[in-house]
């Protein structure tokens, strides 16, 4: 039987990984690093450095995935992204039959926390729908949430209260939604923030939460929202990629 291992490797910081992923990924033989292309090269460096500090096993591999872009020609946002799926499955499966012998171990290094907004967990289900035999387990990771909370030490909700996390498309189109006082928004690519009604909202927004280049704001998004924008505008220029999370929250209530 092939193992595959899903590890949370913390969003950002090194030292986010946990016992439970360290001692996983020294049970690994291959390691499949994902390549995105240039912008996210530094993401890449950031699990290369992890196996240098982290692994005490001698002899593992490390393969490439070519990871394609989602085609952004398309309108029908939910089309392009299940055509982008079907690739993703077969890259997966087509290195996992050649660079994976039966009875050996892979590693899948997942950014943050593999059950947030990530396709591993649901590639490797769909390929062992279609027949293919392997065992999988799943080792959790500090998401961008938990470090964007800590980082500005605020919790999440008030007492009792629910917290939404959605991404910046929804929160975009749909605003901010009635009944709710706390979102958390991700996989924002076009400031929905600034889409908001920004009357009695504070935001906490954090980008590169865990690395060097960490940026973290607050304040009333009325007062700071056009600010964050700018920084995040200048940022994405210098950086040529961003990765920024924040949460919004309706105030006036203890
Ligand atoms: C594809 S999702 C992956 C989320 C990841 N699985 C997690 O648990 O955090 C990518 C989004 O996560 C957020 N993100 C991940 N790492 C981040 C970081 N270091 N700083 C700020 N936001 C981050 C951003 O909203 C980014 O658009």
């Amino acid at each position: 039987m092939r193992t595959v291992l899903i590890i949370g490797i913390g969003a950002g910081n090194p030292d986010y990984l946990t016992v439970q992923a360290i001692e996983a990924m020294n049970r690994a033989d291959v390691f499949f690093i994902p390549d995105k292309g240039r912008e996210k090269a530094a993401l890449r460096r950031l699990r290369e450095d992890i196996l240098a500090r982290f692994m005490r096993r001698p002899g593992y591999r490390t393969v490439e995935l070519p990871i394609p872009q989602r085609s952004q020609e398309t309108t029908d946002y939910r089309a392009s992204v299940d055509a982008w799926h079907a690739k993703l499955e077969n890259i997966h499966r087509n290195m996992l039959e050649s660079e994976l012998p039966d009875g050996q171990t892979a590693a899948f290094l997942v950014w943050g926390d593999p059950t947030l907004y990530d396709s591993t967990m649901r590639i490797v289900e769909a390929i062992r729908a279609k027949g293919f035999a392997l065992d999988y387990e799943v080792i959790p990771g500090i998401s961008a949430v938990q470090a964007l909370a800590a980082r500005h030490r605020v919790p999440l909700n008030r007492i009792a209260e629910p917290v939404l996390i959605t991404t910046g498309r929804r929160m975009g189109d749909d605003g901010f939604p009635d009944g709710l006082d706390n979102a958390v928004v991700m996989l924002d690519g076009e400031r929905a923030f600034e889409k908001v009604d920004p009357a009695g909202v504070e935001i906490w927004w954090g980008a590169y939460l865990g690395t060097p280049d960490e940026i973290l704001m607050s304040g009333k998004l009325a007062d700071i929202g056009g600010e964050i924008g700018g920084v995040r505008d200048r940022a994405r220029q210098q950086h040529g990629w961003i990765m920024d999370t924040y949460l919004l929250r309706r105030i006036g209530k203890p």
